[in-house]
């Protein structure tokens, strides 16, 4: 009984006193959590009534670098024999939650709670947004950018999956669980909403997978596992939707979640009164003045226009449109599961012209949060793209302003690591790093991330 309990609890379903033996075999589902329906989207006009993330009572000076690996490590022989006996048949020895523990879903550390919080304000805007998008433009509109009424549905469908997704860690988290905000979006036309909505699900489902493997909770990682992949399939989608290959990529990024709060935040206008407050970063804003686009395709220019987002951070490309018409790019080829002539959208050697403010910066909900640094002089662009993180000189600084050009590497023998929907930001140094200790760049950001539109 008691298992079932927690289990219960876990998923936020209320169990009835004295079902009948005929009912208790079908119980009902669980509620989702609750959420309000149409909100105003405009920006933050008032005060905040406080400021900065959130923070404890002492706070150390930094994380230092291990100089050797744990011993513990590397002494399993991975020979393809058993190396111990098995607890049962079938069963091999080791794992974490395997010994018959009760699995308890829930944060378990200051680290687990923070980075499921930060996940849920991501479920929270994108319910918002994909609702928004339906509302705001009309059928005609979703025509003539080449989508009809079953794609609007998909995209209605795609909302009520977030609305299960905010249900489940809002009831991991319990009663201080985030709750949902009002936004403010600045796209003008369907195909800007879609590369809105293609940019944010990337870094709504890479800021997960940069954190999954570091939680404490195994139990939370499931059951989150088992929702971002969900995520996955929407970002494809959105990619499809705007024409685009569907996954030009063989492994999906992982960022820090200071890098996802850094993107997610500026779109967040204002948070009821007692919304729980988050820990993580925001840094100053990178925006990406020649973001490649569906009419760079093919070309090997730098370009084909420049100063061509909608905003810094996410660097949603202008569409051209009536709302645009002194744009030039155009974001989408039409919706198509595979484009039958794929060009590039980018390459190596392109120069990529870049553009970031210094700190200090309120933005986020109320405006409450600042924007921060502790890195040094602005030296490099950090690329992160699959299974990699890798740095190129940033040249021309001169102010916030710099540029430089496109790496030209494989992840493996045959995959352009630079590649998809990834990301770059500016830092002071070259560490070397890899998908497991990568939010050690943190301390050296200078500005960023963007998403950057390689194909
Ligand atoms: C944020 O702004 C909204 C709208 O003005 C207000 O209702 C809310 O109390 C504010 N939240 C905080 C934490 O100040
Ligand atoms: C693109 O930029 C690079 C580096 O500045 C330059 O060498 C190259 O000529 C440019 N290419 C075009 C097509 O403008
Ligand atoms: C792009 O915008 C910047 C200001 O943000 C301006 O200095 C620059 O001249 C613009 N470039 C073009 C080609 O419009
Ligand atoms: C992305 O990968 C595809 C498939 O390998 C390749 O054709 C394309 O050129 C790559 N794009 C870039 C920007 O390197
Ligand atoms: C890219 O990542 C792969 C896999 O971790 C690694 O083997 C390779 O050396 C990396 N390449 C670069 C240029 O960092
Ligand atoms: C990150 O991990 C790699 C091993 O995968 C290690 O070589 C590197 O030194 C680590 N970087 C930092 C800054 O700790």
């Amino acid at each position: 009984m008691l298992n079932s309990m927690l289990w219960l609890a876990a998923v936020g379903y209320m169990p009835i006193a004295s079902a009948s033996p005929l009912s208790a075999s079908i119980p009902p589902a669980p509620p989702t959590a609750s959420h309000p329906n149409s909100q105003p989207h405009t920006p933050f006009t008032g005060t905040p009534t406080t400021t900065g993330a959130l923070t404890a009572s002492s706070i150390g000076t930094g994380i230092a670098e291990a100089s050797s690996i744990a011993p513990a490590e590397t002494t399993y022989a991975s020979n393809g024999k058993l190396q111990n006996a098995e607890p049962a048949p079938y069963v091999p020895a080791g794992g974490v939650g395997t010994s018959g523990s009760i699995p308890v879903y829930n944060a378990k550390s200051d680290f687990d709670y923070e980075s499921l919080a930060l996940a849920l304000y991501q479920e929270w805007i994108e319910l918002d947004l994909f609702q928004d998008g339906l509302r705001r433009f009309s059928a005609k509109d979703f025509e003539e950018a080449g989508l009809n009424a079953a794609d609007r549905e998909l995209i209605a469908f795609m909302a009520e999956q977030e609305v299960g997704h905010a249900t489940l860690i809002s009831n991991m988290l319990g009663a201080s669980a985030p709750k949902q905000c009002q936004y403010n979006y600045p796209y003008t036309n369907v195909q800007e909403y879609l590369d809105f909505c293609q940019k944010l699900t990337r870094f709504g489902e890479s800021g997960v997978y940069g954190f999954l493997g570091h939680l404490d909770s195994r139990e939370a990682a499931t059951l989150l596992t088992q929702s971002i992949t969900t995520e996955a399939r929407q970002q494809m989608i959105f990619r499809q939707f705007e024409g685009l290959f569907p996954m030009p990529v063989w492994f999906e990024v992982g960022i820090p979640q200071s890098w996802a709060w850094t993107l997610l935040a500026p779109y967040v206008a204002s948070c009821p009164a007692d919304q729980t407050r988050l820990v993580w970063e925001n840094f100053p804003a990178l925006r990406i003045l020649n973001q490649p686009t569906l009419s760079d395709a093919g070309k090997r220019n730098n370009g084909s226009s420049f100063n061509n987002t909608l905003d810094a951070g996410l660097n949603v490309a202008k569409a051209s449109s009536k709302e645009n018409p002194n744009s030039k790019n155009d974001l989408s080829a039409g919706a198509s599961v595979t484009p039958d002539r794929y060009s590039p959208l980018s390459f190596p050697g392109r120069r990529v012209d870049l553009q970031w403010e210094e700190p200090g910066r309120p933005v986020g909900p109320n405006d409450s949060y600042v924007t921060t640094s502790q890195a040094g002089e602005a030296k490099y662009v950090a690329w992160a793209s699959q299974l990699n993180i890798t740095y190129t000189p940033l040249l021309g600084v001169d102010g916030g302003r710099g540029y430089t050009i496109q790496p030209d590497m494989e992840t493996y023998e045959g995959d352009p690591a630079v590649n998809g929907t990834m990301f770059i930001a500016i830092t002071d140094s070259d560490l070397f790093l890899t998908p497991f200790n990568l939010s050690m760049i943190n301390s050296h950001v200078v500005a960023g991330p963007a998403l950057y539109q390689a194909d």
